[in-house]
């Protein structure tokens, strides 16, 4: 599959049909016109708008949260990178194709005074964002159906803004249309969060997104086309001859692809438009705009794990060329970057003296990594005491304040290790065992009297299995009593209450059984950050 150039590369006469909208971020006499569909565009089945509207209304996308989306993760990157982000309790927030809110609502109904505006051209989409917004009884939250490019100004400019599986998902004019919107409405120190697929990591994906198309691209129908597109691929996957041995390694592609969801399979395998850039390439478009590249959202990707032999290339390289360099070395095939303002004054690199004011505790990864047995990775590796890991997994999902972590832990770094605590703590975040916030998160570890789980996860327990957390992160609960209790814990019904309530759901059971399988459950969501005071 070709790449699709970005919008500027073309001549501004290509685009037939323009909207002017004047620029009142900066007051200036300056107008930035937005270009809608390219006329090519237009009438291409495979990428005119109405072909899209069509194809998410044929298979929904199964949206769900993005932790490293939320603009608390935000916030905590760019300050760690020198920028003074906006107060996320209060900010404004913008998602340029937010499905049907899975990414939104959960954020806006856990940040109350935080004002979010979702869009999406799929009309289906937006009509299942605001059925659910009714039902959460929000106010802080308004959803645009329609084309991205036509987003009314009155809905104002924004501290952050979020546009996940979007950039190489849409046609070259929207991803245009987008870095025009982002440069003009991004609040001065604001931050966009864009995720896309990369090369040269996607060259491999690519060869088996092409052999999948060609094989299927005489068949009609959503349905039959994932089927016989998931059929083939798995046959593709089975161990066989190859030309070159190396070639065997696109079977573990095709397996990969065989295996994955309906949505993804048909929204970003089979999905056309599907156009990975360079990391370059992408930093370019949004100069453009008068954006640029600030780090990476997942912070474990902003630290240059590289070769001693290619340490020596990265050497002297500027901060974009360094980035390409490892997407090279990586072979890197995904990116969640963030990007703001040209002109705000922003770092190469993580400054660890800024974690001083923050919150940390153990990451939903060293959770993770510890409940499945494995020896944690991370702050013991980077020098500190095993210790702090134990501590920051005992109180966990609670934080403590970086500036009592010294105290609290009645440690501080041997002097041969050279570094600050605070160093060391941020390796231990990049590694991903550690988690930092600006703010105490507003959960607590262990259920009160009248225990409370979060709205959006009690409201997420009455629909499916689909379970947000307070960080951010979506589960899925199978277990229909687990939901049944979630769904009663609103911190009015006493634990008695609670068990009453449930007995009907656990019959034969004994109440003082009943009890204690409900004191189990609030033991896992305290520790799954499902609960609040
Ligand atoms: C791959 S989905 C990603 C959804 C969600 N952000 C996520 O990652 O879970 C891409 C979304 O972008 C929307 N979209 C495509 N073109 C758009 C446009 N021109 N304006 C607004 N939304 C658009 C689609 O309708 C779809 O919901």
């Amino acid at each position: 599959m070709t790449n699709v150039p970005n919008g500027p590369t073309r001549s501004p006469s290509c685009y037939p049909a323009r909207s002017a909208w004047s620029n009142s971020s900066d007051g200036a006499e300056s107008t930035v016109e937005i270009p809608v569909q390219l006329a090519s565009e237009r009438t291409d089945p495979r990428t005119s708008n109405a072909a899209l509207v069509q194809k998410y209304d044929a298979v929904a996308y199964a949206a769900q949260s993005n932790a490293l989306s939320h603009p608390e993760h935000m916030a905590v990157v760019a300050t760690l990178f020198g920028l003074e982000p906006a107060d996320v309790a209060s900010c404004h927030v913008l998602e340029l194709g937010c499905s049907n809110g899975a990414n939104l609502l959960p954020m806006a109904a856990n940040l109350p005074e935080a004002h979010f505006v979702g869009c999406d051209l799929s009309p289906r989409a937006i009509a299942a964002a605001r059925r659910s917004l009714a039902e959460l009884g929000l106010d802080n939250v308004a959803f645009f159906q329609g084309d991205l490019s036509a987003l009314p100004e009155a809905m104002g400019e924004f501290d952050y803004v979020i546009a996940h599986g979007v950039y190489s998902w849409v046609p070259a004019s929207v991803r245009e249309a987008m870095f025009a919107l982002a440069g003009r409405r991004l609040k001065h120190d604001g931050v966009m969060f864009v995720s896309y697929n990369v090369y040269p990591g996607c060259h491999v994906r690519q060869a088996v997104w092409e052999v999948l198309r060609l094989h299927i691209e005489r068949i009609d129908g959503a349905p039959a086309r994932l089927e016989a597109a998931r059929a083939f691929a798995a046959a593709l996957a089975e161990p066989g001859a190859t030309q070159n041995p190396v070639d065997a390694l696109l079977r573990h592609e095709f397996k990969r692809v065989a295996q994955i969801t309906d949505s993804a399979l048909y929204h970003d395998d089979l999905a056309e438009p599907n156009d990975p850039v360079y990391f370059r390439e992408f930093a370019a478009h949004a100069a453009r705009h008068g954006l640029k590249f600030l780090a990476e959202a997942k912070l474990a990707m902003t630290q240059a794990d590289a070769s001693p032999s290619m340490q020596r290339f990265l050497a002297g390289r500027d901060r974009i060329e360094r980035e390409q360099l490892l997407d090279f070395a990586q072979l890197r095939r995904f990116r969640q970057s963030l990007l703001c303002r040209a002109d705000s004054a922003t770092g190469f690199a993580i400054a660890p003296e800024r974690v001083a004011p923050m919150w940390i505790g153990a990451s939903a990864q060293l959770l993770r990594t510890v409940a499945e047995g494995k020896p944690p990775v991370g702050a013991g590796q980077a020098g500190a005491p095993t210790s702090d890991e134990e501590w920051m997994l005992a109180i966990a999902p609670e934080t403590m304040p970086v500036s009592d972590v010294a105290a609290r832990l009645a440690w501080s770094p041997p002097a041969e290790t050279r570094r600050s605590l605070e160093a060391i703590l941020v390796d231990a975040c990049v590694q991903g065992s550690l988690r930092l916030s600006l703010r105490p998160p507003a959960l607590v570890a262990v259920a009160g009297d009248r225990p409370k789980a979060g709205s959006f996860a009690r409201w997420q327990a009455g629909h499916g299995v689909a379970v947000t957390n307070l960080q951010h992160e979506t589960m899925q609960v199978r277990d229909a009593n687990a939901l049944r209790l979630l769904a009663l814990l609103d911190g009015n019904r006493t634990r008695g209450e609670l068990t009453l309530a449930m007995v009907d759901a656990l019959p034969g059971w004994e109440r003082a059984a009943v009890a204690q399988r409900i004191d189990e459950y609030l033991a896992q969501f305290g520790k799954l950050a499902l609960l609040v005071a």
